[in-house]
């Protein structure tokens, strides 16, 4: 039996909707373990985890639902296989970021859905079926709507046997094809050293992440992209990999699965709090290349879906800055040339991609970035 996470499921869903119970429940793990977590009682960062089920090892990501963090959850979701959407039963749904999550996941073709009706200890029997019957309402016509709906309670134990049985059936393990080039998505970096170590105990930077095609192994020497800011602009990093984390397991190779940790030789001041997030990790030269201006064929939704108000989507504009998702990498486009359906857009932070890698875009509405569309790399 395979010890290696072999999917990764994320949790998404509205605010306060139980993702982390949840995952606390399958798992045993409460994620939310940063101060700012703990003092606001809503999660901040991904998440992540591992269960072990009767036949396999599962990753999980668990999003934010806060609205003002659609980034991380998009950057989480690059790297997911399948996803949970959790629904409080005890409210109306679709609430806004039920909506916007299962919208990102549709933009980013994350086909394998399991909806969680969350809470029914709650609501009585004729409420939580009002319920079953707006989610049933909402997921017509959307990637959703063949999605089984589990009620549960995360916090009360009830029917989690079930949804462990619905994800077995689910989501099966994708085939992989790990004869392609290898690249691993870069969600966090890391300094693991302890203030004060001496030099020669000094650990090298740790990146953590996932696989999303192909096979990394121990010794190899590869390089990241975009890599560093200089005065001449980015400069790719080439470094060595020390070791390779799989779930909490060390592993001599590392294939896409779960989510994934490299240790490299790296300087650990370059790669310190989150410094390469966003950064793909491959083969030297064989990483996709680095853009620091795209132009883009747009694809704008009809309707903002993440805020409460019902709003048109205005044209994209001139000047305008936008936030461009591109599997982990988040950056600001401005605007600096449309037409017809094409926008061309100088990125403040460049992004390495494939050209068939799927953006999407967000535009700041007040204080908030709501996702507003989806575009194709044109050149
Ligand atoms: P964000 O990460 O901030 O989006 O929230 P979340 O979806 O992770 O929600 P979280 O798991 O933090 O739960 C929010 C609140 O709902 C907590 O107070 C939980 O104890 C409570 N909760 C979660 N699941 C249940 C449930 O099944 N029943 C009841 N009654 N409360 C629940
Ligand atoms: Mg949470």
């Amino acid at each position: 039996m395979s010890k290696i996470p072999e999917l990764s499921i994320m949790m998404v869903g509205h605010v306060d909707h139980g993702k982390t119970t949840l995952l606390e429940r399958l798992s045993g793990k409460w994620t939310d373990t940063h101060s700012e977590e703990l003092k606001r009682g809503i999660t901040i960062r991904l998440g992540y985890a591992t269960i072990e089920t009767k036949t396999r090892k599962l990753s999980f990501i668990d999003a934010p639902g806060h609205e003002t963090l659609m980034a991380t959850m998009l950057s989480g979701a690059a790297i997911a296989d399948a996803a949970i959407l959790l629904v409080a039963a005890n409210e109306d749904c679709p609430q806004p970021q039920t909506k916007e999550h299962l919208m990102a996941l549709e933009i980013i073709g994350i086909k394998k859905i399991i909806i969680v009706q969350n809470k029914i200890d709650l609501v009585s029997k004729e409420d939580a079926l009002k319920n079953h019957k707006q989610i049933k309402d909402f997921i017509k016509g959307t990637i959703a709507e063949k999605a089984p709906i589990i009620p549960i309670s995360a916090q009360h134990n009830i029917n989690i046997d079930a949804l462990q049985e619905t994800i077995e059936k689910e989501f099966p393990t994708p085939k992989r094809d790990n004869k392609k080039d290898p690249l691993f998505l870069i969600a966090r970096s890391f300094d693991i050293n302890k203030p004060g170590t001496e030099i020669k105990n000094i650990q090298g930077g740790v990146l953590g992440g996932a696989m999303k095609q192909g096979i990394l192994k121990v010794d190899e020497e590869v390089e990241i992209k975009p890599g560093l800011k200089t005065e001449k602009g980015y400069k790719p990093i080439i470094t060595k990999i020390t070791n390779l984390i799989s779930g909490d397991l060390k592993v001599k190779e590392l294939a896409p699965g779960g989510s994934s940790g490299i240790a490299t030789s790296l300087d650990p001041s370059i790669v310190k709090a989150d410094q390469l997030t966003g950064n793909i990790l491959g083969k030297v030269g064989k990483l996709p290349p680095v853009w620091e201006k795209l132009i883009l064929k747009t694809t704008l939704l009809k309707r903002i879906v993440g805020a409460k108000d019902d709003l048109v989507v205005d044209p994209i504009k001139k000047g305008e800055p936008l936030m461009l998702n591109v599997s982990s990498a988040v950056t600001i486009g401005v605007v600096t040339d449309i037409k017809k359906g094409k926008i061309q857009a100088n990125l403040k932070i460049p992004i390495c991609a494939e050209k068939t890698d799927r953006v999407t875009i967000s535009r700041r509405l007040g204080t908030r970035w709501r996702l507003i569309g989806y575009a194709e790399i044109e050149e």
